[in-house]
């Protein structure tokens, strides 16, 4: 694996002082930004709207990767694009219609991911392989940083990386959920090239720049 992509999750990020921490994460060199959106329906949590990543727009320019975790994402792919989303990432169990909103995402000029939770199989991306710019497999249940990875989803991961080797092998496989320095060279060693980290980054004692540089090192030689 030659490129590692860091992507830190603001989730964990003290929302009071939001731009500084995504400036921080940016000037220690990550690669993308992050941006847990939760309705309160689709998982358990509620967090931030298009005024938030619009407001995070203007203090970076990482891609802002943006997952929806919202019931009928296609009611609000707009509204992200415009508030500055590089990359919108869609829950499949949230949707009857994932072609469509892939396709309508694309019609946005953004680029068009797709997540899977812990239980949902990799055959739901058969289909749509051709629309896919990125996957991010869920490695806990999606609401809450902070939590412990599960490992059996790791397997799920190595069939993705095989199906995006054979179909799609430009698009990213990011994986989402108990990434730290332990688990992060197991998800490469299964095939993802995109780590997202929230609480192993924001939460560290160390500070940001020195979270993210152990996880570079963590993965360094995977
Ligand atoms: C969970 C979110 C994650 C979360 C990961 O629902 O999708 O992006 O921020 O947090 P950690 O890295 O703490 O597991
Ligand atoms: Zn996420």
């Amino acid at each position: 694996m030659n490129i590692v992509r860091i992507a830190p999750s603001i989730l964990s990020a003290d929302f009071a002082r939001l731009g500084e921490q995504v400036r921080e994460a940016e000037n220690a060199g990550a690669d993308v930004i992050h941006v847990d959106v939760m309705d309160g329906h689709f998982v358990p949590n509620i967090t931030i709207g298009p005024l938030v990543v619009a407001a995070v727009r203007t203090v970076t320019s990482l891609p802002l990767d943006v997952h929806l975790m919202i019931e009928n994402p296609g009611r609000y792919v707009s509204a992200f694009a415009e508030a500055g989303a590089d990359i919108l990432t869609v829950h499949p169990e949230a949707t009857s219609h994932l072609h469509r909103v892939l396709q309508q995402i694309h019609s946005l000029g953004a680029r068009a991911g797709v997540a899977l939770n812990p239980a949902t199989p990799e055959s739901v991306l058969q289909y749509v392989l051709s629309d896919l710019d990125l996957v991010l497999v869920m490695t806990v249940n999606p609401g809450f940083g902070g939590q412990k990875l599960i490992p059996e989803v790791f397997a799920k991961m190595r069939a993705v990386r095989e199906m995006l080797d054979r179909s799609r092998p430009s698009a990213w496989l990011s994986v989402d959920g108990g990434i730290d320095g332990v688990t992060a060279p197991q998800a490469i060693a299964h095939g993802a090239d995109t780590l997202v980290a929230g609480s192993a980054i924001y939460s560290a004692p160390e500070g940001v720049a020195a979270a993210i540089l152990a996880l570079r090192g963590a993965v360094a030689g995977a």
